[in-house]
């Protein structure tokens, strides 16, 4: 099919990788229904853009705007399932409530988005997912218990959904990027190096989800791996 039918669903478009790839499929002829919380950091001003307020950890708002969108919407073709945030400290600092809230945006909130998404493809006879990842759910690093818990069971998802629903023409994708400069490590004590080399950019993701697109069919590209060049951290004094 031609993309200029094409539509997909975005989660986390407001901002950094969700915006960049948002940027791309609009400029690649996609119509596009970004889901965030905050749509006044990024208005594309494009006619096939459809923001749609939601915060993906209210589950019931949350499966009811789907329904609404995939009625609304003639036909999606695309999931990018994108949203996420990330908190780094030694386990025994987190609280209860901590571990629940990140879980339930990184993990839980995945899974239930590509379920409803799923039973929607079955029907429309097809249709791609691409999860976004992440290099801490390849390996797991001091600070990052809860990232790569999340991260790690979305590869493990991602894994099992494919077998799962690759005989009904849905193709599912797990992109692992390393650092990607983006307004992630707004919160964090830390950042990557201001060298080219030192972050992928937002663009970069984008450009692999495009290509991941345009595959033939027949064939599914299940993992991709990004790295900067040369990784160096910066940590705030
Ligand atoms: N940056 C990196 O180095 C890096 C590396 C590997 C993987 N990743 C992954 O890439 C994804 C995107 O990260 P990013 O770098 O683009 O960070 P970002 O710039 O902070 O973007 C995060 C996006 O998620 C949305 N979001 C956060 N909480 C939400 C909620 N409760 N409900 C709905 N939307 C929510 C944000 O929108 P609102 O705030 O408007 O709701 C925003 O659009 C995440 O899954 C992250 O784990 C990032």
């Amino acid at each position: 099919m031609d993309s200029q039918q094409k539509t997909a669903v975005v989660t986390g478009s407001s901002s950094g990788i969700g915006r960049a790839i948002s940027q791309d499929l609009l400029s690649h002829g996609y119509k596009v229904i970004g889901l965030a919380r905050d749509h006044k950091k990024f208005d594309p001003e494009n006619k096939h853009y459809f923001p749609y307020e939601i915060d993906l950890t209210d589950f019931d708002r949350t499966i009811s705007l789907l329904k609404r969108i995939l009625a609304d919407h003639e036909e999606v073709n695309v999931l990018v399932s994108n949203a996420g945030f990330g908190k780094f400290q030694s386990l025994e600092n987190f609280s209860v409530t901590q571990i629940q809230s990140f879980l339930d945006l990184n993990l839980l909130s995945h899974i239930l988005v590509c379920q409803i998404l799923v039973r929607y493809f079955k029907k429309q006879m097809g249709g791609d997912i691409i999860i976004m990842g992440s290099e801490a759910g390849v390996l797991g690093k001091k600070k990052s218990t809860l990232y790569s818990a999340a991260k790690f069971g979305l590869r493990g998802f991602s894994q099992a959904l494919r077998d799962e629903v690759g005989s009904s023409d849905i193709r599912v994708c797990l992109i692992n990027p390393g650092m990607v400069r983006s307004p992630f490590f707004g919160d964090l004590n830390f950042y990557p190096g201001e060298n080219f080399e030192n972050a992928i950019e937002t663009s970069d993701v984008a450009a692999v989800v495009t290509d991941i697109l345009a595959m033939r069919r027949g064939t599914i590209i299940d993992e991709v791996n990004l790295s900067p060049a040369k990784k160096v951290i910066v940590f705030n004094k």
